[in-house]
């Protein structure tokens, strides 16, 4: 929600000028006047580090809303000054003229005044002397809250919910899946979300979901994805007889997918048969990147390792039907177990004798070291699934 302008402190002023002129068109989202909406250089609520991936050369910019807390809208214009720097600065509201500044010149629109700034290349602060030269704009996988319309509530995320949507890109019109996130969330949880998109967005792969855009010039953000009709893996396993010949096909398309990552440095931390989704031709993708990170940026316990070690859990709730693992035990008993008891599952009645074995000679492992990788893993469980659908 945007503060009325006179619950605004004084020292917020500048922080919240922008937000004040346009309180009064009652519109929640009120920062952002129709001008800018429009305008091809504005990227909605895209976060900084990925503004700053955007701008490539210097003078590019863009510009941006921010919400650094709940309520409060600010716009910035993001710049790339040097090859290494990127400079962002704040819109101003000039309460007295009802005009916009950067640092001094006015104007009565947003976009006169980035248009001054790019024209007579004035610096937007003299001492940054930073100029704008190209505006970048939003790409596709920006999508507008306009072009989406929810269909049918499809699940429950942890920030918000899940549905089947409606989406028009120029006159086609295509089914969609949307996961929301809702406007009270946390700041950090809106970054992780936005993390999620940014992640899936660099993956295509036919076991993977596929992210197709993100609509985030609005609440609530959504995330814009490939429509899975099938529904998650574990509600399919639960509510059907699953064929011994179809869950050795499971096992090894996530085998697929999750060497996909691997491949391409996701480290997923949440693999298992709920994050798992059905096409309409019941193809296995893997979802939910909510808790993914690249290998880079992960505290130390987390590891394509314990990927692997995910994976041969979600082998066993293939092959039993979609049981609850380790049941009757909480998440910090199992650990226990495991850990100090040595602990492993029994694999189900039925599993194949050499997938069993990859579980628990390799995916379960004490030593990550000795967990081989998920490629040569999947190459295992793909060259056995061969021979076994010629049978
Ligand atoms: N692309 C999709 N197609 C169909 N259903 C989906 C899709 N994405 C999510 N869902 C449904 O929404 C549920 C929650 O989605 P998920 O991404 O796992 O959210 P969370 O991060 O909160 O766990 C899933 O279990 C599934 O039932
Ligand atoms: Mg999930």
């Amino acid at each position: 929600m945007v503060k009325k302008a006179g619950d605004t402190k004084k020292k917020d002023s500048q922080m919240n000028s922008v937000s004040k002129k346009v309180t009064d068109t009652k519109t929640e989202d009120a920062s952002v006047t129709d001008d800018i909406r429009g305008a091809e250089y504005y990227h909605g609520l895209v976060p900084r580090q990925d503004a700053e991936a955007i701008l490539k050369r210097e003078g590019d910019f863009l510009l941006r809303k921010t919400e650094q807390t709940p309520g409060k809208v600010v716009l910035a214009l993001s710049v790339r000054v040097q090859d290494d720097l990127c400079r962002h600065f704040m819109l101003n509201l000039d309460p007295a003229t009802n005009k916009f500044y950067f640092e001094t010149h006015q104007e009565a629109s947003i976009s006169d005044l980035i248009n001054w700034h790019m024209t007579t290349k004035t610096p937007l602060s003299t001492a940054s002397g930073a100029k704008i030269r190209r505006p970048m704009e939003r790409s596709a996988w920006l999508i507008n809250h306009d072009s989406i319309v929810a269909c049918k509530k499809l699940g429950e995320g942890a920030f918000g919910e899940v549905f089947l949507a409606e989406c028009d890109s120029g006159g086609s019109k295509q089914e969609v899946a949307i996961k929301t996130m809702r406007a009270q969330a946390s700041r950090e949880h809106r970054l992780r979300f936005m993390k999620e998109a940014r992640l899936m967005r660099k993956y295509q792969h036919k076991h993977v979901v596929k992210l197709l855009g993100v609509a985030i010039h609005e609440h609530p953000l959504m995330i814009v994805m490939e429509f899975c009709p099938n529904g998650s893996l574990l509600a399919h396993l639960k509510k059907n007889k699953v064929e011994k010949l179809e869950k050795l096909r499971f096992t090894t398309e996530a085998s697929d997918g999750i060497a996909y990552l691997e491949k391409s440095k996701c480290i997923h931390r949440d693999i298992a048969a709920r994050n798992c989704l059905l096409s309409a031709k019941s193809e296995l993708k893997i979802s939910d990147f909510g808790m993914s990170a690249d290998n880079d940026d992960v505290e130390k316990i987390y590891s394509h390792k314990t990927d692997i070690w995910s994976f041969g859990v979600l082998v066993w709730e293939i092959y039993s039907d979609g049981s609850e693992p380790y049941p009757g035990l909480t998440k910090i008993q199992t650990r226990a177990k495991i850990i100090v008891n040595d602990y492993r599952m029994k694999m189900p009645d039925g599993t194949h004798p050499q997938i069993a074995e990859i579980v628990t000679g390799t995916c379960w492992q004490k030593n990550p070291e000795k967990r081989s990788t998920m490629d040569a893993i999947h190459k295992k469980i793909r060259e056995f699934y061969q021979s076994e659908n010629k049978k």
